[in-house]
């Protein structure tokens, strides 16, 4: 989808400022720090692409122990801004995780349906990580359909659709350093 196929629509209000997230990114690090203090047992940090790359990028910086990073891609299908259920995993582990703790990384959730049918949780689970924890920096409770367990959550927020800091509205949007929520404009001719 390119910018113009999107329909008319603005970042209306800036929900999180790019400070305002470094901060909880710190917070985030230093919970999980503390919760892995071994640094012989190794710790494997699962990123969703593509949104949760500057959330992971930002997040290891902060943990001063040894990590891996390793990434899967999920793809659910449905319009820009809505998850329909239907989920395919593109791109799996490159690295087993046998004997690993893991954490999951994601930008949001919001349904939780990609989180769930993708079944990277229990996947993991089959290929005998030591232990599996889930961290998203957005959570929106509101919107949930399936139940998904999280340990980690940067911030709750309403139902409203963001943009920025790796996600994005038809893959636009996703550099910016902040979280921005965006206005569609009514009546307007595409
Ligand atoms: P879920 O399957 O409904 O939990 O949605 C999870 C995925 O949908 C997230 O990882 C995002 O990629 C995308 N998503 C959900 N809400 C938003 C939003 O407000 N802005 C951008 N992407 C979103
Ligand atoms: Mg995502």
């Amino acid at each position: 989808m390119t910018a113009s196929d999107l329909p008319p629509h603005f970042i209306g209000e800036i929900l999180f400022s790019a400070e305002t997230i470094q901060r909880r990114v710190r917070e985030l690090a230093d919970a999980i720090q503390k919760d892995y203090p071994d640094p012989e047992r190794p710790l494997v940090l699962v990123g969703v692409l593509k949104g949760a790359v500057l959330f992971l990028a930002d997040l290891v910086r902060h943990i001063q122990r040894p990590v891996e990073f390793d990434f899967v891609a999920i793809s659910s299908y449905g319009a820009a801004t809505r998850t329909s259920g239907e989920v395919r995993v593109l791109k799996d582990l490159d690295a087993p995780v046998a004997g690993k703790d893991v954490v999951v990384v994601e930008d949001i959730l919001d349904t939780g349906l990609t989180l769930r049918f993708s079944y990277l949780i229990e996947s993991l689970k089959a290929r005998r990580a030591a232990s599996v924890r889930v961290c998203v920096l957005l959570d929106k409770p509101s919107r949930r359909r399936v139940e998904v367990p999280v340990d980690y959550r940067g911030f709750e927020i309403e139902d409203r659709f963001v943009v920025g800091y790796g996600m994005d509205f038809g893959e636009r949007y996703r550099n910016l350093p902040y979280i921005g929520v965006i206005t569609f404009v009514e009546g307007e001719e595409v």
